[in-house]
């Protein structure tokens, strides 16, 4: 097992496989996009794979693949079968926008992937428009019914933000009437890449729970499960339920579980605070796994007990683009 400094066990892994993406959410990257890492900057399924596996015999049990959209990279699904197959890892989900999904969805189901998390902020198509830069509703809305339709656990994200789409909050929740979805609506976090101003947050996990309660004053909290990000709601008589994901003013930090590995392999041990220490260079230069596994015991040693706190502390600075460290 995996333990830091704090007595936390680390047994979660978020994997960002790619930067890039084919959406443009205003929220997390301008217009023309980051500046994409090259072909040789990232790491290739060979790194990826091997620095997995060194992580899983050293205590991880759940890898989550995140991006930029993890299926912008081709041949992620060769990836995904290998990384599935790895002895003792307990558990892969991915965080998608869901805008080519829809057709990989059985391949998922048959490697054993029965989590997703799909990006989705509003039903409307031209509201969607204006948050994503693309006119690409209808294939998201497929992967929402190709994954309902091959039973897999679906969570819906939808970060929340004034004058966008506050007005999505109540029919995202009447999905759960009829759906097994669970929709989780998040707090905007300053991570939109560098030189766009840091929004004010209007709409808190207060105002968004709020907002639920004046059409729904039935909706009952019910118990967060260990580690996680969101606090849970359910509306009685409801099939799906609801989160809130309080990513900006709640400190996740005392039971955080998490390491994040960015596609160019900068570990980091918070999603505050830069990287720790670059894998994908160490396995470059023909460290061999003991080696390596060394360098992450003491990575994961240093880990910060709240990057939240100081993060605050310096929230006048730019942020990153969510999409080059893996959300
Ligand atoms: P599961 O618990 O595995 O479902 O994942 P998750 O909710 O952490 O992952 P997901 O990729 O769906 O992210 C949902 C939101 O939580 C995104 O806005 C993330 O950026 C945010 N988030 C994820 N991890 C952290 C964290 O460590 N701290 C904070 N503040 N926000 C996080
Ligand atoms: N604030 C909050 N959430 C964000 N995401 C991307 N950028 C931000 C931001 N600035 C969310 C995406 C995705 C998840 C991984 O992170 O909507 O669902
Ligand atoms: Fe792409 Fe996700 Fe960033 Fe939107 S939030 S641009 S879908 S990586």
């Amino acid at each position: 097992m995996l333990f830091d400094s704090h007595h936390r066990k680390i047994n979660y892994l978020r994997l960002a496989v790619t930067d890039r993406c084919n959406l443009r959410c205003f929220y997390c990257m301008p217009e023309q996009g980051n500046d994409w890492l090259s072909r040789r900057e990232l790491m290739s399924y060979e790194e990826m794979l091997r620095v997995c596996s060194v992580l899983v015999q050293m205590g991880i049990e759940k890898i989550r693949i995140t991006g930029g959209e993890p299926f912008v990279r081709k041949d992620m699904l060769q990836f995904l079968a290998s990384l599935t197959a790895l002895p003792h890892l307990q558990q892969v989900s991915i965080t998608t926008n869901g805008v080519v999904t829809a057709p990989l969805v059985p391949e998922l189901k048959k490697l054993g992937i029965n989590s997703i998390n799909l990006s989705l902020d509003t039903l409307d198509r031209d509201r969607f428009f204006a948050i994503t830069r693309r006119d690409e509703l209808p294939r998201v809305l497929e992967t929402l019914e190709a994954l309902l339709h091959h039973q897999l656990e679906v969570k819906i994200n939808a970060v929340v933000m004034e004058g966008k789409n506050t007005q999505d909050i109540l029919p995202l929740v009447e999905l759960t009437k009829d759906l097994p979805v669970s929709v989780r609506f998040i707090e905007e976090m300053p991570f939109n890449g560098g030189g766009q101003a840091v929004p004010t947050l209007a709409w808190d996990h207060f105002r968004i729970l709020e907002a639920i309660q004046e059409r729904y004053p039935e909706v009952q909290k019910v118990p967060d499960p260990a580690n996680s990000t969101a606090y849970h709601y359910h509306i009685p008589g409801h099939q799906g339920s609801i989160g809130i994901i309080a990513a900006y003013t709640r400190s996740f930090c005392g039971t955080c579980n998490r390491l994040r590995l960015t596609p160019q392999g900068d570990m980091k041990t918070c999603l505050y605070g830069g990287p720790v220490l670059n894998v994908r260079d160490l396995m470059r230069s023909g460290i061999p796994d003991n080696q390596l596994q060394e360098a992450l015991q003491i990575a994961v040693s240093q880990k910060e007990k709240d990057g939240w706190e100081a993060e605050k502390a310096m929230s006048a600075f730019p942020h990153a683009s969510m999409a080059t460290i893996g959300g």
